[in-house]
This record gives structure tokens, C-alpha cells and sequence, in this order.
């Protein structure tokens, strides 16, 4: 299926379903903005809950935070976002749309790439089980010049932004032939520098006096905590403070629908380590977060899953890096990235000593020393993750018979709804007794009872909202104690005793699944 179908089927599915809906669409929606509805919600408290027992839980040295979205605004100006949270802009005098330069260039080099994997599809048809990708790409000469055009492209890229030189950055995008997606033309403007963040005014008090910024980060309200957190909590290096909280930009153009928005929401760690130990970290969470990522299963089998991800190490760092890597995905647009790995050494809390006058050091009774620590952050973006989920589960099926199915294969412990009673007809004590079973399972799970409807139908309305497992209550059930517990991606029908289903529903459902 074309990429774009696949997204355009993907927001339509959410829609119809009450995942995500356009906001205020009763006045024609808002650019960029969405509301998570009903089933969404639910996606998203589950992606979270999965995030933050991965990363608190599970971790002793890791604790959570829940900053204020507004911060003194000098906390922006110590942090760079104030003079360098800037994207590269640039217009096209035809159609008069405006772009983000990187993009246009990251766009021209995902074309090259996606002949690259054209090529090794190809080949990987030709020799079957006998293929090897990794050598492929060392020694086909198409796939080779393709990697050479590419690097130079992001040579070529990385010099002109390092020395801000925006002319050599125009000229990149002359010399690649990059034209305007809309007008189809090459008729560009200059390329400008643009600020990122949100300005507001606080209380009463208008004008530069009263001027803040909705945060374009949550991580700094990590930052600015250091030491409450360190002292209260008696924390020792190395230790991390987690936290989920929305974030804002006003991104130039945000679109392909909530990947790129102006509101959106991120989870966070900052791991403070010794100075000198950050790549040992750095590598560490690399590592730890993919294994979180491969964990769900994503895109069905283990051999789907590693294709779903990859790492891209940045050749442009931001300004407070020594290191950094996006894990991207393959998001119905191609790779795109999904989360990042920072080594953001102590640019941080040095810039924040310095702006606020207090010291953010740590003793070290080993080193028998203070020093201000070394960050290294893992970052996602929880709307990318929902995007991530809902896109590589949605698919139509083809059963025996001749019929289809559409069914969200969602990893299960992240699924909306977990498991849906279903009596088998509205009469003789099945729905009483159905609703029995409910009442055993409500408090531990989201559970739908639905009555309505031929029961093929109902499994087909669980089927597309991605419900793992639909127990059906029928006559027996009321002599047996059993019910028929029907798994979602295998259809296969079981039958279990009522005594035993909260254990069996646990084992399919619970969010143990994912750390086994
Ligand atoms: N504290 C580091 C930081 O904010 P980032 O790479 O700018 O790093 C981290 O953002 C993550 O936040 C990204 O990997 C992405 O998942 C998410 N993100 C960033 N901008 C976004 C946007 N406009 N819409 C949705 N998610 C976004």
C-alpha cells in the first residue's frame, strides 16, 4: 500500500474508532492539533504506565518528577533555547508554503534510501535464505555510490549549519535539484533562522516584564530539581529523574498528523552520572531502550520488529552534546525518529549555576570531590509512540471463506480496552451472569460489555478497536462455570472456568507480559 494511504487509512481508523480526533472540529479543527478520545486516552495512560515502569520501577536509582509547564524565564535563556532553539526556514515563492530546509534535504536523502532498500528487497527475493544484507551493502555497486551521495549530502549539510552559514544551505538545496512539493517548483527564498518556543504573558503584567515561554522541553524542569531531588531523596550517582509532561513549539509546519505538532507530550530521563563515565552511560541507554522498544513486539514476529527500527547517530549535535542518537521507526512515512539518546554532558546544570548564582554539585565521598555531574537523556515523544503503535497494528485480513477482517493487532498490555463479555443472547440469565464476570474484572482491567448484535459482529467490533480477548458467556456457563475466552490474533476459542479467568486474563494482558 502507498505510504500516504496507509496514514490516511490509519487517521481515518482512529477517528471512526475514538482514538484521535481533529480538534475543535466542530469549528473546522485547529492545524496540527488533535484530542485523544475515548480509546485513545486509554493507548496513551498505557503507553505511559509501560514507560514508567520500565524507567522508575524498575530502576532503583530512578525517580519521578512532575515539573510546572512554566519556568522563570531565564531558565530558557541559561539552557541556549532562547537565542539557538532555531529551525532553518525557508519559502517557496510560488506556492508560498514554507518548509523547514533540514527537512527538505532529510526528505531528498530518504528518497535515496529508499532505493537503497528497493535494491536489497530485490536481491533479498534473488538469493532467499542465502542473503546477506550487511555484505550486500559492503560490496553492490548501486547501493555503495548511493551511501557516498548521502554522505556527502550530510557533509555538505552538517558544515554549512555548524558555520550558520544559511547561503551554503540555500545552495545545498539548489545544487540537490530539491523542489517545492507543491508548486514544483525551485524558485526559493533565502533561508531565515526561526525561533521554536511559545512567548506568553504571566499575570497582570504585560510586555517584556511579564514575557515567559511554554516549555519546549520537559527536561528542564529536570534540570532546575537536581538538588531538590538529590538532597530529599538521598540519592547517590549514578541516578535518573523520570517525567511525562507536555511540551511546546511552534513548529513550522507541523503535519502528517501527530508526529510533528505544536502540543505534544514527552517522556523523559536525565541519567546525572561522574564526569568521565557518560559514554558507558550513553551506551548503556541505547541499549536499554531499544530492548523497551523490541519488547512490544511491534510489526508481529521477531524478524518484523528488528526491521521496524534503526539507529541514527546525529552528525549535527545540538548545542549541549557530545553524543547523540535517534532510535527512528518506520512509520507509514518512511524512518522517522521516535526517540532520542543525548550524551548532554554538563552543559546543563554549568549554564544553570551560572544564570541562577546557586551551585548544582554532587559530592562524591569516593572521589572525596564535588563536581557538577554528566547527563545522559533518553527522550520520546508519547504522540510518536501512539503514532508508532496504531500504524505497524492496523491491518485487514484476509480469513478462510473469503471474508476479511480489520483487526489493530496492539501489543496487549498496551491494548484500550483488554477484554470485552459478551453474553451469547440478551435472555435466559446470560447477561446477569455476564455481568458477573465483568464485576471480577473491571477493577483490574478497562472491560466493555456489549450485547448487541450477532456475536460474530461484536468480535468484529473488538477485532478493530484491538481488544486481545473476548470472553463469551453462554448457556453451558451456567451449569460449567466456564466461558470461552477468544484470543484476537489467532482467533482461537478456549475454554477456561470463571474460578480461574482473573489468572488467565493476567498472563495474556498484564503488563508482565512485557518484562518477561
Ligand atoms: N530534551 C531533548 C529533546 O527534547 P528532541 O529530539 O527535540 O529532544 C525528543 O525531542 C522527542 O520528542 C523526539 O524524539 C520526538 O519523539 C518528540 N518530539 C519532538 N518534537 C515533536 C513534535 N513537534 N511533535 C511530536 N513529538 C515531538
Amino acid at each position: 500500500m502507498a505510504q500516504d494511504d496507509q496514514l490516511k487509512k490509519v487517521i481515518g481508523h482512529a477517528k471512526e474508532y475514538g482514538f484521535v480526533f481533529p480538534s475543535s472540529e466542530i469549528y473546522d479543527g485547529l492545524s496540527a492539533a488533535y484530542d485523544y478520545g475515548q480509546l485513545g486516552v486509554e493507548l496513551k495512560n498505557n503507553i505511559k504506565s509501560y514507560w514508567w515502569t520500565a524507567m522508575v520501577r524498575m530502576h532503583e536509582n530512578i525517580v519521578g518528577l512532575d515539573a510546572s509547564i512554566f519556568m522563570h524565564p531565564k531558565t530558557w535563556k541559561a539552557s541556549g533555547h532562547t537565542d539557538a532553539f532555531n529551525d532553518p526556514l525557508i519559502d517557496n515563492k510560488d506556492s508560498k508554503k514554507r518548509y523547514r530546509a533540514d527537512v527538505l534535504i532529510e526528505d531528498h536523502i530518504g528518497k535515496i534510501e529508499a532505493k537503497v532498500a528497493k535494491d536489497v528487497k530485490k536481491a533479498q527475493k534473488r538469493f532467499g535464505d542465502a542473503f546477506d544484507k550487511a555484505e550486500f551493502l559492503a560490496t553492490n555497486g548501486n547501493c555503495l555510490r548511493r551511501q557516498a551521495e548521502i554522505d556527502g549530502i550530510n557533509e555538505k549539510f552538517k558544515t554549512a549549519m555548524e558555520a550558520e552559514d544559511l547561503a551554503g544551505v540555500k545552495a545545498l538545496i539548489e545544487e540537490l535539484g530539491i523542489v517545492c512539493p507543491v508548486s514544483g517548483t525551485r524558485d526559493w527564498t533565502d533561508v531565515r533562522q526561526f525561533n521554536l518556543m511559545f512567548k506568553t504573558e504571566l499575570g497582570a503584567v504585560s510586555g517584556d516584564a511579564g514575557l515567559i515561554y511554554l516549555r519546549p522541553e520537559t527536561a528542564q524542569g529536570i534540570f532546575v530539581n537536581f538538588l531538590n531531588v538529590q538532597k530529599s531523596g538521598r540519592m547517590r550517582l549514578p541516578f535518573g529523574i523520570a517525567q511525562i509532561g507536555k511540551a511546546f513549539r511552534n513548529e513550522i509546519i507541523a503535519r502528517q498528523f501527530i508526529f510533528r505538532m505544536r502540543e505534544f507530550e514527552q517522556m523523559e530521563m536525565q541519567f546525572f552520572v561522574a564526569p568521565g563515565d557518560q559514554a558507558k552511560w550513553y551506551a548503556y541507554w541505547k541499549e536499554q531502550r531499544i530492548a523497551w522498544h523490541k519488547a512490544l513486539g511491534l510489526g508481529g514476529d521477531a524478524a518484523g520488529t528488528d526491521d521496524l527500527y534503526r539507529f541514527h547517530d546525529h552528525i549535527k549535535l545540538a548545542h549541549y552534546a557530545d553524543a547523540a542518537s535517534d532510535i527512528e521507526f518506520d512509520f507509514p512515512m518512511g524512518f522517522k525518529e521516535l526517540e532520542g539518546v543525548h550524551s548532554r554532558t554538563d552543559f546543563d546544570l554549568k549554564a544553570h549555576e551560572e544564570h541562577s548564582g546557586r551551585k548544582l554539585r554532587f559530592y562524591d565521598p569516593e572521589r572525596e570531590e564535588s563536581y557538577v555531574p554528566y547527563v545522559v537523556e533518553t527522550s520520546i515523544g508519547l504522540d510518536r509512540m501512539f503514532l508508532a503503535v496504531l500504524s505497524s497494528s492496523l491491518r485487514e485480513e484476509q480469513l478462510e471463506g473469503g471474508t476479511e477482517r480489520t483487526v489493530m493487532s496492539i501489543p496487549a498490555a498496551l491494548a484500550p480496552v483488554k477484554v470485552a463479555v459478551l453474553p451469547l443472547l440478551k435472555k435466559d440469565g446470560l447477561p446477569e451472569k455476564a455481568r458477573e464476570v465483568l464485576q471480577l474484572l473491571k477493577l483490574n482491567y478497562n472491560v466493555q460489555y456489549d450485547e448487541k448484535d450477532a456475536i460474530g459482529r461484536r468480535y468484529r467490533r473488538q477485532d478493530a478497536i484491538g481488544t486481545p480477548l473476548c470472553i463469551t458467556v453462554d448457556h453451558e456457563t451456567l451449569t460449567d462455570g466456564a466461558v470461552t475466552v477468544r484470543d484476537r490474533d489467532t482467533m482461537l476459542q478456549e475454554r477456561v472456568s470463571i474460578a480461574d479467568l482473573a489468572a488467565v486474563v493476567e498472563r495474556k494482558v498484564g503488563m508482565a507480559t512485557l518484562f518477561s
